[in-house]
């Protein structure tokens, strides 16, 4: 099990008051908090060896160079990939795009079918929804229950598919969805599957190997990484195949007047000047999850998932979306409570150093088809605790007196 109270003294943030309270932290949904080791590491490159990768001889850009790729190999290793299948982005969304601008708009023709689902993120929707309509292709989306569980009915959605992009984790419902069943699904019809990893690899083990998916896009700073860096993995196979994204230096080994020769994968898909030191931030951030080990992240998340879901159903009127059962769900509770709107919720709870998510996190599809109007959303992490969710019940029972 985790050592929360080692864990909290590596995140100076855990040490600052809001409104006059300790900070509860409760929106790693959204970005987590970043450990001294992540900060120092970022600080320590920028004063000790920033200079351009991959471009001089000289010995920090030599340095920069093998920090880089070190942290490369960090990340590939984490998710069991080999590092020439790991492309650094700006983030998930970027990743997500990379995939629609390259081998989607290579592959898909008209008459052709993107599947997805309805509890996709709009960043695994809106690309293959404009896809589809800039190739005359049909999108056709998994609905799923009220439960928060795609049926096996959808599934076939999969088999007709030339391309499947699906979330591993819910960010609204918290869902675990079965991808490695999906991508055996995808591929015993010809199709190729893409998994939107951004609320798994931060909470769960992860092996792309295992699950057998074609691309998988996650982003850094969910998973105590900076901002601005995200991650694309895809078969070795495909990225060599696969159209550059963007032009520009490095992506290009010999540039021609008359045509050019593009670099192998994963550089061919790194145009320009990478966010070095947001790699090996990530670098960092990968280090202290693997030495936590991340099956001990998932079993400390999964019991303040179960502790969360029994104190929160005992405040009357709220209603917890998602699967009932917490082995199928990542740490991500959203809820509404009758009579009491969830920005007002949280704007009540900000008062008292709470920081949560209201809205329609990014997910106003699955929003509309459950019939819900925008939830609150508590979302778990490394250095959360019991003590926080039993603070939090009693603050929301006081926020529910305040608004009656
Ligand atoms: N995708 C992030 C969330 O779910 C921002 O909050």
């Amino acid at each position: 099990m985790l050592n929360t109270e080692q864990i909290r003294k590596d995140f100076p943030i855990l040490q600052r008051k809001v409104n006059g309270h300790s900070l509860t932290y409760l929106d790693n949904g959204a970005t987590s908090q970043k450990p001294i080791q992540v900060i120092n590491a970022i600080s320590g490159y920028y004063s000790s060896h920033n200079a351009n990768v991959h471009r001089g001889v000289h010995t920090l850009s030599a340095e920069s160079t093998e920090m880089y790729e070190s942290a490369r190999k960090k990340v590939a290793k984490f998710i069991n990939a080999e590092p020439e299948e790991i492309i650094f982005t700006k983030n998930a969304s970027e990743a997500l795009n990379l995939i629609a601008y390259t081998y989607g708009d290579a592959s898909i023709s008209p008459g052709d079918t993107i599947t997805t689902s309805i509890m996709e993120h709009h960043s695994d929707f809106i690309p293959w929804q404009v896809l589809a309509k800039k190739k005359g292709a049909t999108l056709s989306i998994m609905n799923a229950t009220r439960e928060g569980a795609i049926p096996e009915s959808e599934y076939s959605k999969i088999g007709g598919a030339k391309l499947t992009s699906i979330v591993h984790a819910s960010n609204v419902l918290g869902t675990i969805n079965p991808v490695k069943e999906f991508a055996k699904l995808a591929h015993e019809n010809e199709g190729v599957i893409l998994v939107d990893g951004s609320q798994s690899v931060p909470h769960l083990p992860v092996d792309v190997k295992d699950l057998d998916c074609d691309f998988f896009a996650f982003t850094g700073h969910k998973m105590l990484g900076p901002t601005g860096i995200g991650v694309l993995y895809g078969k070795k196979e495909l990225l060599e195949k696969m159209p550059p994204f963007l032009y520009g230096g490095e992506m290009v080994v010999d540039a021609k007047v008359d045509g050019c020769k593009w670099n192998n994968a994963p550089h061919k898909f790194e145009a320009g000047t990478p966010n070095m030191a947001g790699t090996i931030g990530l670098g960092a951030a990968v280090d202290y999850l693997a030495n936590l080990g991340m099956e001990n992240v998932r079993a400390h998340e999964l019991e303040l998932l179960c502790h969360a879901i029994d104190s929160l159903r005992q405040v009357e009127g709220l209603e917890i979306y998602g699967p009932s059962n917490p082995q199928d769900r990542t740490g991500v509770l959203s809820f509404n409570i009758e009579g009491l709107s969830s920005i007002d919720l949280s704007s009540l709870l900000d008062e008292y150093g709470f920081a949560i998510r209201s809205g329609f996190h990014c997910a106003q599809p699955l929003h509309d088809a459950l019939g819900i109007s925008p939830s609150a959303r508590i979302s778990f992490y490394i250095y959360n605790t019991k003590e926080e969710i039993a603070l939090l019940k009693s603050r929301i029972e006081e926020a529910k007196k305040v608004m009656s």
